[in-house]
Parts: C-alpha cells; sequence; structure tokens
C-alpha cells in the first residue's frame, strides 16, 4: 500500500493545530502508521531539503524548520501521495483554496503548516531519513 510523509512544521506545532490536522487524514480514511513530535537537527533539515540547496531562502527554510518541535508522520492509503498534497493546498497559502489545510490555517510561504512528499521517490526518501523500517506499524486486515 503507498506511504507518505507527512509533517506538522514548527508553525504549526507551537499553535496546537496537531489534531485538528491528524483528524482531517483520519476522517478520510487514510492510516497513520507512525508518528513522533521531535526537533529536527540542522544535518537532517539539510538532507531532507537537499533539493532547496541553491534556493535563496534555504538557510531560513532550515532555520525555520529546526527552530522547534515538529510532529513527523508516515500515513498510508490508496493514492495517498497526491491525495494528501490536494488536502493540504498550494505551497503558498495565499494561493491555497479555503477547505485545505494551508488555505484554512496559513498565511505565509515560509511558515505554511505542513510538508508533504511530491511523489513516490521522494516519499520513500523522506520516510527513510526520520524513520526506521520497524517504527512503522501494521493495520488488522479488515479495518
Ligand atoms: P515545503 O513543502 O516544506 O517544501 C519547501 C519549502 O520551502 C516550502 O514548503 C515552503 O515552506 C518553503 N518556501 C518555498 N518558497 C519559499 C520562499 N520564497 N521563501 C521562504 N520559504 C519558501
Amino acid at each position: 500500500m503507498e506511504k507518505t510523509f507527512l509533517m506538522v512544521k514548527p508553525d504549526a506545532v507551537q499553535r496546537g493545530l496537531i489534531g485538528k490536522i491528524v483528524a482531517r487524514f483520519e476522517q478520510k480514511g487514510f492510516k497513520l502508521v507512525a508518528a513522533k513530535l521531535m526537533t529536527i537537527s540542522e544535518e537532517l533539515a539539510s538532507n531532507h531539503y537537499g533539493e532547496h540547496k541553491e534556493k535563496p531562502f534555504f538557510s531560513d527554510l532550515v532555520g525555520f524548520i529546526t527552530s522547534g518541535p515538529v510532529f513527523a508522520m508516515v500515513w498510508e492509503g490508496e493514492n495517498v501521495i497526491a491525495t494528501a498534497r490536494q488536502m493540504m493546498g498550494k505551497t503558498n497559502p495565499q494561493e491555497a483554496l479555503p477547505g485545505t489545510i494551508r488555505g484554512d490555517y496559513g498565511l505565509i510561504v515560509s511558515k505554511n503548516v505542513i510538508h508533504g512528499s511530491d511523489s513516490l521517490d521522494s516519499a520513500e526518501r523522506e520516510i527513510s531519513l526520520f524513520f526506521n523500517e520497524d517504527e512503522l506499524q501494521e493495520y488488522l486486515k479488515d479495518s
């Protein structure tokens, strides 16, 4: 079954939004298979955001994502990568539609509430950066 990596960012953790965000994916029917509240090291942040290394906002991005705890998660379900991206809305909360997570809870692009993998390759890479294989749980077959 397809899996994706989602992360509630420091802005949303500080604002007490973890529960509301988790509820949306549960209500949709996806399964939470791993989760942890953690503070990201600079090394992990640089690896995770490696594709943005040349961008002018890279150091701000790393500074922000390491500034306080994040809630890192792995979710599982049919087409979860693309569907979770739709539920998150556009990267810039100003462009994200109402009803999406960023549209409802975000205001600026650098503090956009949530991160989600954008492809199968990134999902596999990001899951293995944040979790060991034995941290991923399995649900009962009929649930
Ligand atoms: P995310 O999906 O976590 O992946 C890369 C992040 O870079 C993105 O969300 C934004 O939070 C951030 N980002 C994108 N564009 C900018 C920008 N112009 N200034 C600051 N941060 C940005």
